[in-house]
């Protein structure tokens, strides 16, 4: 029989946890697509009861990920720690010893990518991370693969199952974002520091990966413009029904003529008859344009140990055939040679271009709306639609859409309108995904 490949896995929780489960229950199907067996040889998790609960063969189980790494009867390592500590020194450990590393580590990937890409091609091995971005979706590997022909101009991503689940709860029931954050807390879909999930710096770790990937460059994670989702009230999701959007934390990348790029993660309304609206609840989708193959969308379960479990599996089993065949370096692991690589000039925000919603809190006077319209025109601001509310003595929401403009015009116009006596709280914006935008 040919030679089977041999599997350390480091990090025995939720996705080490699926990884296991994996590779036992469906080693038949595995070993009828890769041709060789691939076998589980270690585990390590420095919780004792977790890795009691995995029913492991006896000699499998260990508290030290550097007995994995440091096995010599180990193939591919699969590293499910995460942070970027000890993670990162077991990678490179891993890298020195002559394995390949398999992760579903996005924040040590966006932060320490270039290090760990030049380890192991130094190392001669390969570094995977196909679960880092959007769970189970395939996306990397598409980026890496499939779209080789193209030249990507957009890319449209809900990659952060946790923020899309209470942004849909907070739709479609009306709930605050609170009480919707602590359900939510109660049922594992946000983590008790839920920091990195609601304020988008998950998010904008996946969109660094997947700009890099797309456009052939680096991407430094500060020059991502990050907003998160903990601002936004039921009221300001019942405007965007009246306009016909849904609100989503969505990650956005658009290419421009002069060669700059557009990276951003805040909270946006979409046309709720666009397919990315309609992704709700855990679920995660990113939307690739190309200029050849069009407008693509790939669609699934972001998160949980199954699914983010089987593209660690599909990431083992690729790494796996290349040794089978003896192939190195077939394809970068940021899907353009190394040696074309070079940062990317981000597009400011200041300099980007959108439709806005906007809720202002204003008292209700006559004159009021011609006032603020007036402001809004000097900075070439032009309104598309107008919403406000019945007679009070108290202030009222005005809610404007406005036409494409630009942000640093619309910010100007802001400082202004707020500096009025008439406008009472600071407004809420929401910038507005559009086909003319
Ligand atoms: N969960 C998901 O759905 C998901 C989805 C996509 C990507 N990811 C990524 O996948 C990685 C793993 O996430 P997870 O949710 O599976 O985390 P998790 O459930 O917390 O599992 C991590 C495991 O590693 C163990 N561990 C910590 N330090 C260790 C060390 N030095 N040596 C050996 N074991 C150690 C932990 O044990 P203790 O309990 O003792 O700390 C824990 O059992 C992260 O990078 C995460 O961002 C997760």
């Amino acid at each position: 029989m040919a030679q089977a490949i041999h599997i350390g896995v480091i990090g025995a929780g939720t996705v080490g946890g699926g990884v296991v489960s994996i590779l036992q229950g469906n080693c038949g199907l595995i070993e009828q697509r890769l041709g060789v067996p691939m076998q589980l040889r270690r585990v390590a998790d420095s919780n004792p009861a977790t890795l009691a609960a995995l029913g492991l063969p006896e000699g499998v189980a260990t508290h030290d990920g550097f007995a994995v790494v440091n096995d010599p009867d180990v193939h591919v390592v699969v590293e499910l720690v995460g942070g970027d500590g000890i993670a990162r020194e077991l990678t490179l450990a891993a890298f020195a010893a002559g394995k390949h590393v398999v992760t579903a580590n996005k924040a040590l990937v966006a932060t320490h990518g270039e290090e760990l890409f030049s380890a192991a091609n130094k190392a001669g091995v390969q570094y995977m991370f196909e679960a880092a971005v959007g769970g189970g979706i395939p996306i990397l590997r598409a980026m890496r693969e499939s779209f080789t022909g193209d030249r990507i101009e957009s890319m449209l991503g809900i990659i952060n199952g946790t923020a899309n689940y209470i942004l849909t709860r907070m739709t479609d029931n009306g709930e605050a974002f609170g009480p919707v954050l602590a359900d939510a807390q109660a049922l594992g879909y946000a983590e008790a520091d839920p920091t990195y999930d609601i304020d988008g710096i998950d998010t904008a770790h996946k969109l660094a990966l997947l700009v890099g990937m797309a456009f052939g460059g680096q991407v430094g994670l500060d020059d991502i413009h990050t907003e998160g989702i903990r601002g936004i009230e039921p009221v300001d999701l019942d405007y965007a029904k009246a306009f016909g959007c849904k609100v989503k934390l969505l990650a956005i990348a658009k290419a421009h003529q002069d060669g700059s790029i557009e990276a951003r993660v805040h909270p946006t309304m979409v046309d709720q008859s666009r397919l990315i609206a309609q992704v709700d609840g855990v679920f995660n989708a990113v939307a690739v344009t190309g200029d050849r193959v069009g407008e693509t969308l790939f669609y699934g379960q972001g998160a949980g140990a199954m699914a983010t479990g089987s593209a660690v599996v599909g990431d083992l089993v690729a790494v796996a055939r290349d040794i089978r065949t003896g192939s190195r370096d077939r394809v970068p692991p940021m899907a353009f040679q190394a040696d074309q690589r070079s940062p990317l000039t981000i597009r400011p925000m200041a300099q980007i271009e959108s439709l806005y919603y906007l809720r202002l809190t204003v008292v209700d006077e006559p004159g009021v709306l011609a006032d603020i319209s007036g402001l809004f025109g000097q900075h070439q601001i032009s309104i598309a639609r107008v919403i406000q509310e019945g007679q009070s003595s108290e202030s009222v929401a005005l809610v404007i859409m406005t036409h494409r403009a630009r942000e640093q015009n619309l910010r100007q116009a802001l400082a202004e309108i707020e500096a009025l006596n008439c406008v009472t709280a600071p407004t809420t914006v929401i910038r507005v995904e559009s086909d003319d935008a």
